[in-house]
């Protein structure tokens, strides 16, 4: 059955060793990631300190998968642009940032992502659905990696469906196999996965696990909702 939204497995980076940053990520995909997502952090907009524009554009230059960039920072309009000059394939910002005009993303050749904090309304993003490749629904208090996932993140999901928002939903934050399903029967089709992936023994093992239970939960969603 061809899903309407395909599926897609990131792995999350912040939860890579830096000093073997390029063995690792050609690892990943080889291991059979559908893109990488890069954590951004100001100190600011949250506690932590991570990533930076030369650290994209150093994996903009090696990577062979698209590269997605988070960027958890208070002041976007000043930055984002760079990113995706810098060759991200998707440059995500913060909806409670005091952001005003993005469209240079999408003119420097990215596509444009929200994120909602956990404790954010999804009614708040519902206006700038228009303009937007994907919403970004985070399922941990954005900062770090390893945090337990938070189920009552997920009715927003279904809302930006349930609205017929047709571009990418990801969930970002405590995806593992147990978190998975649930998110994808929600209609979520992209999953960041930091530590339940590169904490597993086998990465490869890990990516396909978690491929299979999402394709087979979103599946399932599908075939209820055309009353099958
Ligand atoms: C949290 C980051 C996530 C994080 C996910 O602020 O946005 O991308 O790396 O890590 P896990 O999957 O370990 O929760
Ligand atoms: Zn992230």
């Amino acid at each position: 059955m061809s899903l309407r939204h395909p599926i897609r497995i990131v792995p999350s980076l912040l939860a890579a060793d830096p000093l073997h940053l390029a063995k690792q990520v050609r690892a990943l995909e080889e291991a059979g990631a559908d893109a990488l997502h890069v954590d951004v952090m100001d100190g600011h907009f949250v506690p932590n300190l991570s990533g930076g524009l030369a650290l994209v554009q150093a994996l903009a230059r090696f990577v062979r998968c698209p590269l997605d960039v988070h960027l958890m920072i208070t002041d976007p309009d000043r930055h984002a642009e760079r990113f995706a000059q810098a060759g991200a394939a998707v440059v995500v910002t913060h909806l409670e940032t005091a952001w005003r005009d993005l469209a240079d993303v999408r003119r420097a050749g990215a596509q444009f992502g929200i994120a909602l904090n956990p404790a954010t309304p999804v009614d708040a993003v519902r206006d700038h659905l228009p303009g937007v490749d994907r919403v970004v629904v985070m399922s941990v208090e954005p900062g770090l990696s390893g945090q337990k996932f938070m189920p009552e993140v997920l009715p927003k999901v279904e809302a930006l469906r349930d609205w017929g928002f047709e571009g990418d939903i990801e969930i970002d934050g405590g995806i593992d196999r147990d978190t998975i399903g649930p998110a994808a029967r929600a209609g979520a089709n992209v999953f960041v996965s930091g530590s339940g992936i590169l904490e597993s023994d086998s990465w490869s093992d890990a990516i396909r696990e978690l491929r299979e239970i999402a394709l087979g939960s979103a599946e399932e969603a599908a075939r209820a909702g055309d009353g099958l």
